[in-house]
């Protein structure tokens, strides 16, 4: 925990849930298991955000071989571990190891080619990567980089809440990355029982809860939907709303909350590539080819 005072805050009109969303189960990499939560049918809706995979499994033959060397280009990869070990090493010469409760945070711009391995014969691998989308101003921006572990996670506890804030700010406590065009929210939320949390949100930010263990409440006290385990609520734009309202019930329950600033740029994507024309992604493929993406 950081030494801050999380500040208190009232979301007058809260947003509704506009629907959940159930995960699609499939397997990326050489063969990792995983459920795909924000699928490319969403990438509109839930504009900055282009995907959000969910994995976690017990059995080493769903996760063992993970990511081998693959590019990107064009958006941003963050990476938050939950449980296990996975070393990630890329073309410009990063390389790091995520811990439980750490979180990587890769911006491909104009190219990475990286793997991403567990390091783990056995046990529990579980964890989520979210792609957020780059304006088309910045695609072919230099890469970036970041690894934090859990303790560099700025953290928080109010009112029986255990806030990790990845992306943006909340309650006054500042999060690990900013961004200043798709202004991300990313937060993970523990709910003791009985547990109410707020968060302001513009109105036109799209956002989501990701109920990956539990079950919660999210809307206000009259008009709030419960979200079961492993649903994604989409958060309805309500006209005149400030924020986003979410209870626990008479159990504990993990969520994500992540929301943006959408960008409203054609988005067109192709594997790893996401640009905003055909012919930029003729060229990804093209540069991938010659040698030439990283
Ligand atoms: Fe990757």
């Amino acid at each position: 925990m950081s030494a801050v005072t999380p500040s208190s805050i009232s979301v007058k009109q809260a947003r509704g849930v506009e629907r959940l969303v159930t995960g699609q189960a499939t397997s990326d990499g050489a063969g990792v298991k995983l459920t795909r939560v924000l699928t490319s049918n969403l990438q509109h809706r839930l504009d900055p955000f282009l995907m959000l995979d969910h994995f976690g499994s017990d059995k080493p033959d769903d996760y063992i071989a993970g990511f081998p060397d693959h590019p990107h280009r064009g958006f941003e990869t963050v990476t938050f571990m939950l449980d296990g070990r996975m070393r990630h090493r890329d073309s410009a010469g990063n390389e790091g190891l995520l811990g439980p409760g750490g979180v990587q945070w890769m911006t491909a711009g104009r190219g990475v080619i990286h793997s991403e391995i567990p390091e783990q014969q056995e046990g529990v691998m579980a964890g989520f990567q979210l792609w957020l989308n780059l304006p088309g101003s910045a695609k072919m921006r230099e890469p970036w980089y970041r690894d934090f572990t859990a303790d560099q996670i700025p953290r928080f506890e109010h009112a029986g809440v255990k806030v990790c804030v990845i992306a943006g700010a909340s309650h006054g406590v500042t999060g690990a990355v900013q961004r200043d065009t798709t202004e991300p929210l990313y937060l993970g939320l523990e709910f003791a029982p009985g547990a109410r949390f707020e968060q302001p949100l513009a109105a036109d930010h799209n956002g989501f809860v990701y109920v990956y263990d539990g079950e919660l409440r999210v809307g206000n006290d009259a008009g709030a939907l419960t979200v079961p385990k492993n649903r994604m609520a989409i958060l309805a734009n309500t006209p005149g709303s400030d924020g986003v309202v979410i209870s626990a019930g008479a159990a504990a329950a993990r969520a994500l909350l992540i929301a943006g600033r959408p960008l409203r740029q054609p988005i067109v994507q192709y594997g790893p590539f996401v640009m905003n024309t055909k012919e930029q992604i003729y060229q990804a493929v093209e540069d991938f080819r010659n040698g030439k993406l990283a």
